[in-house]
């Protein structure tokens, strides 16, 4: 390797998920934060640009939510938050979700000390100080709200604005963080370096920090809050969930050690809008505070909704992932939710709506023409022939999706950065479209019994397998078992599969190579 390449490999990339509460089970919008985390994650594996790649993801599992939450199912919080916590992992791992580390923060080995190095870090560098601090807090929220956060539901109570949960006024004596100091700081890491995305909510931000910033409090008394990580030196106060949970982010990098330095800052924390503030504007205060590089970019994704409704427990249309995925297969829900995702505005998520997209793409589009090729019938000899393109020269649209397909890493590639995955997925399909339009238009099926067209013949059947290897490549970060099974039955070597091999090979550059024996449909019809 050249000293260039080796100092371009020297590279981390290091992705994290919110860490979710673990009040109740996980839902499809939770289980989409992963998705998108793990796209990007395996996008990166797949360009093999940085030697060190971390993906975290995990659970909150502090403060009187949680608190609440295991009183109400008359549970002891731990044993509470490791049933939950564990039916995360659950799903995470049956969904694709490679995760390199599973942080809880209830984690006292790890997380603890990493949370009270951390406070010892702001005390030390005197940014925090003691004072009796009075306001509306949501416990749903997990935070107190100014009077322009709040509003009266119909029952006229005073509710979180955004959330509509309820709120109750609280006086105690805490620990506050001088945030106000941090203002022109935000504003510049938020200017100059530009780390948000979407950029409409680079605007939310901004109109955050049109008003000064008020110090915030970073503590809550143990008797009022006891679930919750002790404040250093001082038991009667434990630690704000919110602070415990945003340096989860630093205890998968390893922090405190040192070392951890070489894991920082992470370059994509992929968050829902729920959380902008705590993200954008909280937690890069937090990090410069401690003298630390907030993260290089924020991907914000929007919320699902539910047959058009907001996903709630009242009104009890919460998708659980463990259900459906029963009817659409893990790769399936995936599919539809980074497919029908988009990350700027709200998606909804509908029954009918996963089963149309589910059958005309993965199933018409991609597994019915991989079934085509394949068949006994078609392809007699078994074998992935070799695309001599002087044979093609008679068909005109195997030159466009030659053209196309030679187009398609470049054109994934400008989608992918910009974390427009349904794009990169539209020009895929648009791609198989034409590949089955080809089939039609020579009459495959006519050809195959033609002696005198036979080499001809080879080449088209060259041609689709052709796409069907690049575009399985692609495929990976969107559907890792579906494209697997793909690449493995149309015998693409497993060290075959990255980005430099996406290149369209044209004729000579491969060797004919017989189809694997596995076949089995891809993916089967949902009824
Ligand atoms: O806020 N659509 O945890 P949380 C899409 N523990 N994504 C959704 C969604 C929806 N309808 N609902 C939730 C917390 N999400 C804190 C985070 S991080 C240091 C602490 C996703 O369990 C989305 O990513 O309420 C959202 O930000 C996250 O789940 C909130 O999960
Ligand atoms: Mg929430």
């Amino acid at each position: 390797m050249s000293i260039a390449q080796s100092i371009k490999r020297s590279k981390l990339f290091y992705v994290t998920t919110p860490i979710f509460y673990v009040n109740a089970a996980p839902h499809i919008g939770h289980l989409y934060s992963a998705s998108l985390a793990d796209c990007v994650y395996r996008y990166e594996k797949l360009r093999n640009r940085s030697d060190r790649l971390l993906f975290s993801t995990g659970t909150d599992e502090h403060g009187s939510k949680i608190q609440q939450a295991a009183a109400a199912h008359n549970q002891e919080p731990k044993q509470y938050c490791d049933k939950i916590s564990e039916s995360y992992k659950t799903l995470f791992e049956n969904s694709s979700i490679n995760y390199t580390h599973f942080n809880r923060t209830t984690d006292k080995d790890h997380h603890f000390p990493a949370v009270q190095h951390f406070w010892n870090e702001l005390t030390a560098k005197d940014h925090i100080y003691k004072a009796n601090y009075a306001g509306w807090y949501c416990v749903s929220d997990e935070s107190f709200l100014t009077e322009s956060q709040l509003k009266e539901n119909e029952k006229k109570e005073k509710v979180s604005a955004e959330s509509g949960h309820p709120v109750k006024w609280i006086e105690e004596s805490n620990y506050m963080f001088k945030l106000s100091k941090f203002h022109e700081d935000i504003e510049y890491w938020i200017k100059r370096s530009n780390p948000i995305r979407p950029k409409k909510f680079e605007k939310v931000l901004m109109e955050y920090l049109k008003e000064p910033l008020k110090d915030i409090s970073i503590s809550r008394p143990s008797d009022r809050v006891s679930w919750a990580i002790p404040v250093p030196g001082d038991d009667t106060q434990t630690v704000y969930v919110w602070l415990d949970a945003l340096v989860n982010y630093l205890t998968s990098a390893g922090y405190p050690d040192p070392k951890f330095a070489a894991n920082w800052p992470p370059q994509l924390q992929v968050i829902g809008k729920d959380i902008l503030k705590f993200h954008g504007i909280y937690w890069p205060a937090f990090l410069i505070a401690a003298g630390l590089e907030p993260p290089a970019r924020l991907l914000v994704h929007s919320h699902w909704t539910v047959d058009d409704q907001k996903m709630s427990k009242s009104k009890n249309n919460v998708v659980d992932p463990n259900k459906v995925t029963a009817k659409y297969t893990h790769d399936g829900l995936r599919y539809f939710l980074l497919r029908e995702g988009v990350p700027h505005s709200d998606g909804n998520y509908s029954a009918t709506k996963v089963t149309r997209i589910i059958n005309a793409e993965l199933v018409n589009t991609l597994g019915n023409l991989l079934s085509r090729v394949c068949a006994k019938n078609l392809n007699k000899r078994q074998v992935v022939p070799q695309c001599i393109r002087k044979e093609l020269h008679k068909f005109d649209s195997s030159h466009k999706l030659v053209k196309k397909l030679k187009q398609l890493p470049s054109i994934y590639e400008e989608h992918f950065e910009s974390f427009n995955f349904y794009l990169a997925v539209d020009e895929i399909i648009g791609i198989l479209h034409m590949t089955n339009a080809l089939l039609q238009e020579v009459e495959i099926w006519k050809m195959v019994k033609d002696p005198t067209q036979e080499k001809k013949f080879d080449a088209i059947l060259g041609l689709v397998f052709e796409t069907l290897r690049i575009t399985g490549i692609l495929l990976q970060p969107i559907v890792p078992h579906k494209s697997k099974e793909l690449l493995d039955r149309i015998n693409v070597s497993a060290d075959k599969r990255s980005w430099d091999d996406t290149k369209y090979l044209l004729d000579g550059e491969h060797e004919e190579r017989p189809l694997s024996k596995i076949s089995h449909k891809l993916i089967e019809r949902i009824k």
